[in-house]
């Protein structure tokens, strides 16, 4: 008999008591209602059986008369669901029309159509209702075949890019059975194929439809656009969104025999004698760019909001005045007392009529953090109009005033600009962020202020450093390498407002600042030097991205004469970063205080060139390459898309979708569908986008599946990195959805993708072993196995995406008698569960114990897991 291993809940609490007569009396009321509710069918608003098989009219059996008329060459063929069906030729103006919109689709709503299509190529939509935009119409939503991916797809015009795909390409002549459901309270867009459930995308905003409603169209740019080339059958809207069983109940009427699979044992077979790739040493890393105030308002240890009062060129945002106790006074912004030779260009003027006390506030960055024994690094410079000379007293005070929580003074300031400094400290003060930063005086008179500073305590004490809690968060994810800085705070929306590094050196007065891509300006408190300085921090090497000449409005540089400055400042950077201080920018690192060399191995040229339709980046690409490799042969260029004029050594891709997606995508890089001709793989950007403003549960599973298929095929995909990695979540502090970390000014999160980050960071080999996972019915299991050569351990990484518990029986061939040990394991009872600021360790890794031993052993995985097991080894695998 074969041993088996059972990862059970080693913690006592979590076993149940048994319910007491009251729960089960309530439980079984609930779920007498909740089955009443269900026997109550909801009724299509409009329903089209296709069934007339002659002349040019569809009637409406809902008996809503939303009855379709057959458009140019529509016509009639056999049907799935009784005798006939529409029959549409794939050519424009064949369709079957409704004059009017049928459902509301601002509210829930479902669409379901069984489709047969003669030609799979695209993009072909079999059902929609059309927008209400005066100019440029487009329709409300797609139930269609895309063209890009070549998936079925439930399709909502929105900002963000991602759909309800179905995860495969359709084969021709054969019926699917479609159903598209928009569900209000959720905000979320689903895609059922053939009763089951394909894909779910959240934080969709609907689309107002208005007009027609189009059987075998699509309405895009004030057109109809999408012919099908196929047949149409049984089309039908709700208005509401139906749930999973009600799909499979109306599926089966055109085929009785679908059913939605349920999870059945699976297979590992891992050939331990044969080991395969060395995962990259540089395998796992960060990237950053400004975002979701990742720098400013985030991992930068700066707690004052427009510091340098350039963030609006009229008012000074984020600032008040202060008149205390009757005091009188006004402030504003200054362009006419700049500080001489540096880029601080506009002041803060503070006007004083009369005491007792005068001053202004700054909001900090949605509040100023408070904590016991906590002490603040403030600096600011300030000039003084004749007869006025302070003092000045600094103060972190609530929001309110009325509770100072620490204090100093500059005794005097003169009518010259100077920068001045003091240390604040707090004694016995709340944890709490609502709280401001105040500069008072009780003199009357006039002075300007300019970069208003006040800093938290910084990771290793660093001078103009970084937050400690977000740094160690990094720190535990033990990345390798920093891509740096963007993303598209790199390429800038203009040309003029790219990352511009030579602006980001030397004394933060000198750096000019500028409007960043995502919504806010950027001082520059972080620039090139305090990336380097915080990869020498957690021992990770700078990947440098250098701009390559293409920003985002879509404009680009002529390669030739017009790119060779770009080129040149590139040259000039990697210097700065690299050379040694008889160069000039070396020379000028050490002046910046950083005399010893920064490591440097990868060079990306550009980001996201794809972009670029002029195709401009072949010239662009060979430019930068030719003149990098000439100067400094031994680094690597990284592509940021396909190119042909030269050979990268690397390209980068990117991948946002949703979990489901991510998951089924694990093979993306597998032999199979990809060849091994070409360069190397770096995935720069990707993340499972479900959970706002972090990844829930099921997220983080798409994500482990997206990563176990990372690291299998590591003799392509050397170095990956999740994106966005930061984000301060207070409400429109963060742009993008989802993002691995979360915080405000006081406090800090990991996701579940976080914590599962860190699971597989800590616990991996260094050679991939070969691995045969054998599946069947609805199992959603992925897997990867590596080996630690150095002493033996064999990591087995799980994820179970399925509800169901996953049986899973394990063969180790070639590894001798495993060890039992303990296992990590993330899980949680709901898949939407996640990590919040109130609640930040809701889903977090458990260490849970495997009875039994052997070369063949049985696993159950918890359902919605992901599980890492350590085999062997001299700690014979314990994590
Ligand atoms: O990670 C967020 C953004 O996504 C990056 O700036 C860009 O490179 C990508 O489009």
């Amino acid at each position: 008999m074969q041993p088996r291993f059972y990862l059970h809940q080693g913690v006592r609490q979590m076993r149940r008591r048994p319910p007491s007569w009251l729960t089960v009396s309530l439980l079984l009321g609930l779920m007498i209602t909740a089955a009443g509710l269900r026997a109550q069918t909801v009724n299509p608003a409009a329903y089209w059986p296709f069934d007339e098989g002659t002349g040019i009219v569809a009637h409406d059996a809902s008996g809503n008369n939303h009855d379709a008329t057959l458009q140019g060459g529509a016509g009639w063929t056999a049907g799935l669901v009784g005798p006939y069906a529409l029959s549409l030729p794939g050519a424009p103006g064949s369709y079957a029309d409704v004059p009017t919109d049928v459902v509301d689709t601002t509210q829930s709503y479902t669409v379901a159509a069984w489709v047969k299509l003669n030609d799979v190529n695209g993009y072909q939509t079999f059902v929609s209702e059309d927008g209400p935009e005066p100019t440029n119409p487009e329709s409300a939503f797609f139930l269609q075949l895309r063209g890009d991916s070549h998936q079925f797809s439930f399709t909502i015009p929105y900002s963000f890019f991602i759909n309800a795909q179905s995860g495969f390409t359709p084969v021709a002549g054969r019926w699917y059975h479609l159903a598209g459901v928009y569900d209000a309270a959720a905000q979320s867009v689903s895609l059922y194929v053939n009763g089951v459930l394909a894909d779910t995308i959240y934080r969709v905003a609907p689309r107002a439809a208005s007009g027609h409603t189009g059987i075998g169209h699509g309405q895009f740019a004030g057109s109809y656009v999408d012919w099908v080339n196929g047949a149409i059958d049984d089309v039908r809207l709700y208005g509401a969104a139906l749930s999973g069983a009600d799909i499979l109940r109306i599926a089966q009427i055109g085929n009785p025999s679908l059913t939605v699979p349920t999870v059945q044992p699976a297979a590992l077979e891992v050939d331990a004698a044969h080991p395969g790739a060395r995962l990259d040493p540089l395998f796992n890393g960060l990237m950053i760019e400004e975002i979701n105030h990742s720098l400013d308002g985030g991992l930068y240890g700066e707690l004052i909001q427009n510091r340098d009062f350039k963030d609006d060129p009229t008012t000074p945002v984020h600032w008040s005045v202060v008149q205390d106790g009757g005091g009188a006074g006004s402030i504003a912004l200054d362009p006419s007392q700049p500080v001489p030779n540096t880029a601080l260009t506009v002041s803060l003027r503070v006007d004083v009529s009369h005491g007792p006390r005068v001053g202004v506030a700054n909001e900090g960055y949605w509040g100023i953090p408070v904590r016991p024994l906590m002490t603040y690094r403030a600096s600011f410079w300030a000039k003084a109009a004749p007869g006025f000379s302070g003092p000045l007293t600094l103060e972190v005070q609530s929001a309110d005033g009325t509770t100072v929580y620490a204090r100093a003074q500059v005794p005097e300031i003169t009518t010259d600009w100077a920068k001045y400094g003091v240390l604040l400290q707090t004694f016995y003060a709340p944890f709490t962020d609502d709280a401001r930063f105040v500069i008072s005086t009780g003199s009357a008179g006039t002075f300007w202020l300019n970069q208003v500073s006040l800093f938290r305590p910084t990771y290793r004490n660093r001078p103009n450093g970084n937050r400690i809690d977000l740094m160690e968060m990094m720190a535990a994810m033990r990345p390798h390498f920093l891509r740096m800085p963007g993303g598209n705070y790199l390429e800038g929306n203009t040309i003029e407002t790219r990352f511009e590094w030579k602006n980001t050196i030397g004394p933060i007065e000198l750096r000019p600042g500028h409007m960043g891509t995502w919504g806010y300006r950027s001082d520059e408190g972080v620039g090139l030097l305090e990336f380097l300085e915080w990869c020498e921090d957690l021992n990770m090497q700078p990947l440098l991205a250098v701009y390559a000449g293409y920003s985002l409005n879509g404009t680009h540089v002529n390669p030739g004469p017009d790119l060779a400055p770009y080129v040149q400042d590139a040259l000039d950077e990697i210097q700065y970063v690299t050379g040694s201080t008889s160069t000039a920018w070396g020379a000028r690192r050490a002046a910046d205080g950083h005399p010893a060399p920064f490591p440097l191995e990868y060079v990306e040229v550009g980001n996201e060139d794809f972009f670029d339709t002029s195709g401009s980046y072949e010239g662009r690409f060979a430019q930068f390459y030719d003149a990098i490799k000439a100067t400094y042969p031994n680094l690597k260029l990284i592509a940021t898309t396909r190119v042909s004029s030269r050979t990268p050594d690397v390209v980068d891709d990117h991948f946002y979708n949703s979990p489901r997606s991510m998951a089924r995508m694990s093979s993306h890089y597998d032999p199979s569908n990809y060849g091994r001709t070409g360069p190397k793989i770096f995935v720069g950007e990707w993340a499972s986008q479900e959970g706002s403003p972090t990844p829930d549960l099921f997220a983080a599973l798409g994500d482990a599946a997206w990563l176990t298929g990372l690291e299998r095929n590591a003799d392509l995909v050397i170095m990956e990195c999740y994106a966005p990695l930061l984000a301060n979540v207070n409400p429109g502090a963060y742009q993008w959805p989802t993002n691995l970390i979360g915080y405000d000014a006081l406090r800090s999160y990991g996701s579940p993708s976080y914590y599962m980050q860190v699971m597989f960071d800590w616990l991996h080999g260094d050679v991939v072993l070969p691995a045969k996972l054998t599946t069947s019915g609805g199992s959603l299991l992925y897997e990867s196995v590596t080996r630690d050569t150095r002493d033996g351990t064999i990591y087995l990484k799980l994820v179970n995406m399925a509800g169901e518990l996953q049986p899973l029986h394990v063969t180790l061939n070639g590894a001798g008698g495993a060890a039992a040990g303990l296992a990590v394991v993330l899980t949680s009872a709901n898949p939407q569960d996640t990590n919040t600021l109130d609640e930040p360790y809701r889903v977090v890794p458990r260490i849970m114990q495997v009875r039994g031993g052997g070369p063949s052993f049985d696993l159950e995985l918890q359902p919605y897991s992901v599980t890492v097991l350590p085999i062997g080894g001299p700690g014979h695998g314990q994590p």
